[in-house]
């Protein structure tokens, strides 16, 4: 693939997710995270249909190829992502960083001055994405994800300045 096919913008279809995606969204959820610490469906729907978040799907025809959550808190200038997860399928595309990017931008007329997130300190790529766009290092939250089977992960706290573009 071609940094042009990359990148050019026409190649991404991003709109907000109805209720008839979750199952798609969940699917997507399970191949990011097939056996590490992860939302369930039961999570996802809440933070999907909840009035103080948003939701973001990438599609391609009825195929949905990623999603991104952000939460809003009253009172709060800070935009914070939940999550975003790529279709395996689909990773490396240039998907991931035009999500963020439309992210920033809704954020950005909803009038927050930050978006905020917390990535695994083992997330390379993940990390190395959230770098390209723009965020930087806050702090580090030890044992934050946390699960029976999984055990603990430190998380990475990361944000960025929504008065700076998607990519420095
Ligand atoms: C992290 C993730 C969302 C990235 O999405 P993506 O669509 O594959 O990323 P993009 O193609 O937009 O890549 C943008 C940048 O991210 C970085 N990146 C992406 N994939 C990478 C990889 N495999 N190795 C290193 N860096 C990578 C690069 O900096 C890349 O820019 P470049 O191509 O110019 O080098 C995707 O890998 C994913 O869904 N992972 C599983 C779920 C997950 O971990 N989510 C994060 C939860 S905090």
């Amino acid at each position: 693939m071609t940094n042009s096919e990359k990148t050019t913008p026409s190649n991404f279809k991003i709109r907000y997710a109805k209720p008839n995606h979750i199952d798609a969204i969940f699917e997507i959820e399970k191949k990011c995270f097939p056996s590490l610490i992860r939302y369930s469906k039961q999570e996802l729907v809440y933070l999907i249909l909840q009035s103080n978040s948003i939701c973001l799907i990438e599609t391609i025809g009825e195929v949905v190829r990623a999603f991104l959550i952000v939460n809003f808190r009253a009172g709060s200038l800070i935009g914070r992502i939940v999550t975003i997860d790529v279709d395996p399928v689909f990773q490396n595309r240039g998907i991931g960083l035009r999500l963020l990017e439309k992210a920033e931008s809704d954020m950005r007329q909803r009038g927050m001055r930050w978006s905020q997130l917390e990535v695994a300190e083992t997330n390379n790529v993940a990390i190395a994405l959230y770098t390209k766009a723009g965020y930087r290092f806050k702090e580090m939250i030890e044992n934050y994800y946390k699960s029976k089977q999984h055990g603990t992960c430190n998380a990475i706290r990361m944000i960025k300045s929504l008065s700076q573009n998607s990519l420095s």
